[in-house]
């Protein structure tokens, strides 16, 4: 069944009101009506007891028959053996009583048998019937019983009465209540459709929404709820707008990297086909469009390596291995590169030092570190020192270079940055990757990679590798 809130919460409390007022109503009726008899009983009792106190003359019984039936009062005397001796008659008369309130009587035990009847027009009459005993002065036995009924007058109109209070209660109530459930399901309402809003308005993509809520209740709960479920929409939309600056940033920053070579291969074509290229010259030019499409494949399995590194596609073959040996290679291959700029490159460290990282990946790092030291200096000194610490295996590699500014500084790890971008070295690549990608391998082996440099005076970049054992060792007190 489909009822708007609204008329569900007047529903309840109409349904209150009336199953409170139905109780309400039985309980005074029946308390009034209650009331009524044993007032009446307690008074015929009084006069029984006059009665009996008089001891039962004729004349006073007379009088008092007389003085009472403007009330429709009516008295009996019944004697020990339950026959009528007033008001006396020809044929014996018993009271009509059970054996068991015959009984009681004789113990001394006053009765009551109230009745409820109908008269000749159907109207409640309700008789009031009490029975009192009576004992002999001399014996103190059994003497016989006194009887007094009378109708019980006005109780009906004082039900009706009652009746009609009680339905002038129940109307200023339900008017009541009306009102109070009015403003009730108006508030509740209120605040359902406050959210209702706040939903509207985040399916339109509009997540700023903010909602009061004063913990007081169910409703607030689901404000708060509501509010966080925003805010988490919010930052998810936020972190896929990032993520498509990013991208856009990346295809922008792609494209205008394989422009230059693209341009230089093309315009080496153009002079071959239309022959502008002196014979001398023409090997030249291939080794030259040869170093320009190798910059190229360079450049997109970098981007795909950072790539595969960013979103965590690479997984790390760790092992421990000796940091003399691995650095001896490097230092051996480079060697070459270092020399035809003049640059003196030399290595210390402890043959036993170990290091715990993915070989490979380790190489990759020290390689393009040094060859970025290479590639900056001129008649210098680059040197790579390797030592224990507590935290793990700490690398630095050293050169006598032409040093950064501290904006470079905060810059290099960015992906394409380049100091200088006029500076070029197609000898060992200018890409702008090298140092993204080194970062992000650092990272990956839970790393830590620092720059300290001087324009003009060198650049030294230091690199944590942590210890194996760093992760298993208990804290100790
Ligand atoms: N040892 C260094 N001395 C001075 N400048 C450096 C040094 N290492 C890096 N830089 C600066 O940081 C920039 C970024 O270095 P990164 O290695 O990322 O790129 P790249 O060497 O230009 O190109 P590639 O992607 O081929 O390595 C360099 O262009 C250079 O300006
Ligand atoms: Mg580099």
């Amino acid at each position: 069944m489909k009822m708007k809130y609204f008329y569900q919460q007047m529903l309840a409390f109409f349904v209150v009101m009336i199953t409170l007022l139905i109780i309400m109503t039985i309980i005074f009726l029946e308390f009034t009506r209650n009331s009524t008899y044993h007032d009446t009983e307690e008074l015929l009792f009084g006069y029984a007891e006059a009665l009996v106190d008089g001891d039962l003359q004729e004349d006073q019984l007379e009088d008092a028959q007389f003085v009472l039936q403007n009330q429709d009062v009516v008295v009996t005397v019944f004697n020990s053996g339950n026959q009528m001796v007033y008001p006396s008659t020809q044929v014996p008369y018993s009271s009509g009583i059970s054996d068991e309130n015959f009984a009681q009587l004789k113990n001394g035990e006053r009765i009551t048998l109230t009745v409820q009847n109908k008269d000749f027009f159907g109207n409640h009459v309700d008789i009031a019937l009490v029975y009192l005993p009576f004992f002999s002065q001399t014996n103190g036995n059994f003497a016989g019983f006194i009887g007094i009924s009378s109708p019980i007058s006005g109780i009906e109109d004082s039900l009706r009465e009652m009746r009609s209070n009680l339905f002038t209660a129940f109307i200023i109530s339900s008017l009541g209540a009306i009102v109070i459930a009015l403003f009730f399901a108006r508030y509740q309402v209120g605040r359902i459709n406050r959210l209702r809003n706040a939903t509207h308005r985040v399916a339109k993509g509009d997540f700023d929404v903010h909602l009061e809520s004063s913990g007081q209740d169910e409703f607030d709960d689901l404000a708060k709820d509501f509010n966080s479920m925003a805010q988490s929409l919010q930052e998810s939309q936020e972190e896929i707008e990032r993520q498509e600056d990013r991208r856009r940033q990346f295809m922008a920053d792609a494209a205008h990297e394989m422009r230059t070579p693209l341009t230089t291969i093309n315009g080496l074509l153009e002079g071959l086909e239309h022959d502008m290229i002196p014979e001398n010259q023409k090997m030249r030019s291939i080794q030259l469009m040869q170093n320009e499409t190798r910059r190229l494949i360079r450049l997109v399995n970098e981007n795909l390596d950072y790539e595969k590194i960013r979103s965590n596609q690479i997984y790390l073959r760790k092992q421990s291995f000796n940091a003399h040996h691995a650095l001896g290679t490097i230092v051996e291959q480079l060697k070459g590169k270092a020399e035809t700029a003049n640059n003196q490159l030399q290595f210390s460290c402890s043959e036993e030092l170990e290091i715990y990282a993915d070989y490979d990946r380790f190489v990759q790092i020290i390689v393009n570190l040094v060859q970025n030291a290479i590639q900056f200096t001129e008649d210098g000194l680059i040197s790579i020192t390797a030592e224990k610490e507590l935290e793990g295996s700490i690398i630095t590699i050293t050169d006598t270079g032409i040093g950064m500014t501290e904006e470079e500084v905060r810059n290099i790890w960015e992906r394409y940055y380049k100091a200088d971008a006029s500076r070029k070295n197609t000898q060992y690549g200018e890409s702008g990757l090298g140092l993204a990608i080194v970062h992000q391998l650092v990272q990956l082996h839970g790393g830590k990679i620092t720059v300290e440099s001087e324009v003009g005076k060198g650049s030294t970049f230091t690199i944590l590798f942590p210890a194996k054992s760093k992760l298993t060792i208990p804290s100790q007190q």
